[in-house]
């Protein structure tokens, strides 16, 4: 085991930050992989060398053509301003943020909220290393001196008297760590600040418990992006690419019933069941997973549908769902892909 000294080396290691060498112009086309923003270049920070803050590119990653536009935006030039990502869980806030840094190579750190967050948690702390009392810089502050993006997950979780200790800093201002001497932290050019959240900070005790209601001042810094599920043409194309093993059928009927559920959970039809939540985007994926996972088993369908969505929704929603699926799937439909 590492004697305690060893091991304060070893944070101290862990915490290691980078200043980049520069910047450098990429093509946003070419850098994202899409054909959306034609000759648009976007200013970007440049390292010799890649370190832990380089997020790794999801091996397969559809963007939503609006949220990744704000997000560019919001990239490019700031105006003072935070980014707000809203929407249902699973539709691709928190990754799209990854995906874009990943592929820019912008370095991200990225922390999800509670509800016993602490400001001071993000700040730092002090520590003790080589029998010195030192001060730890947290995520915010190192973000802010080494120009990172600094992700905040589900945002409406937290206090929002904890979060107005983040004021300041949404709006560009330095920070002023006083448990440091009052040390002043002054913000890097490169330095974002984005947060996600099922809520518009408004609280929504039914479907998201534990979100809090947000103080309006501390959600007046913040650019406003809705999210939403990527549109079904694209979500079709990511189930191909994720799900190769699948029948074109099977995958066609999938997209189909995560459609209905959508549809259903925002207005349900007379026939139907008005569905608590929506089969987000991870959810039809998990689906696919286990459609392969229990490939020999009696009813792979239905079981990875269980397993993926139905098994935490009361009993009526439940049926309804695997009655949408069997209303789509024909007694001799082939599931697997011929290899
Ligand atoms: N556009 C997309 N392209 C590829 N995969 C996606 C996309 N959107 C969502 N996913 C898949 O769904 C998973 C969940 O996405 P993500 O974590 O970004 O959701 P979220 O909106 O942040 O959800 P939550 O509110 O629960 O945090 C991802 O890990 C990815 O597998
Ligand atoms: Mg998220």
């Amino acid at each position: 085991m590492r004697s305690f000294q060893e091991s304060c080396v070893f944070e101290a290691h862990l915490t290691k930050d980078y200043y980049p060498s520069g910047m450098k112009m990429v093509n946003l086309d070419q850098a994202l992989g899409v054909e959306y923003f034609g000759k648009r270049m976007l200013n970007v920070p440049f390292y010799e060398q890649k370190n832990q803050y380089f997020a790794k590119p999801l091996e397969h990653y559809i963007f939503d053509r609006d949220v990744l536009e704000a997000v560019v935006s919001f990239l490019n030039e700031p105006f003072g301003d935070a980014l707000y990502l809203q929407g249902p869980s699973g539709c691709g806030k928190t990754s799209i943020l990854h995906q874009v840094c990943a592929l820019l190579g912008w370095p991200i750190l990225q922390v999800t909220l509670n509800g016993h967050f602490e400001v001071n948690e993000l700040i730092g702390h002090p520590n003790i290393v080589n029998n010195q009392l030192v001060y730890i810089h947290g995520p915010l502050a190192r973000a802010m001196k080494y120009g990172y993006i600094l992700v905040l997950n589900e945002i409406d979780l937290a206090d929002p008297a904890e979060l107005a200790g983040l004021n300041d800093v949404l709006e560009g201002r330095h920070l002023v760590i006083i448990q440091n001497d009052g040390e002043v932290v002054e913000p890097h050019p490169n330095f974002r600040l984005a947060v996600t959240a099922n809520t518009k900070g408004s609280g929504e005790y039914r479907t998201y418990c534990g979100t809090q209601m947000l103080n309006s001042a501390f959600l007046d810094r913040f650019r406003f992006v809705e999210c939403s599920f990527i549109p079904h043409d694209s979500e079709e194309i990511l189930l191909k690419q994720v799900t190769p093993y699948l029948s074109q059928e099977v995958q066609k009927m999938m997209i189909e019933v995560a459609l209905k559920v959508r549809a259903s959970h925002l207005e349900a039809l007379p026939t139907q069941v008005n569905m608590t939540i929506p089969m987000s985007t991870r959810a039809l994926l998990r689906w696919g997973h286990l459609i392969k996972a229990y490939k020999h088993c009696e009813d792979p369908v239905h079981l990875a549908l269980k397993h993926a969505f139905t098994g935490r929704l009361t009993a009526d929603e439940a049926n309804f769902v695997h009655r949408l699926c069997g209303d789509w799937l024909p007694s001799n439909l082939k599931i697997f892909e011929k290899k």
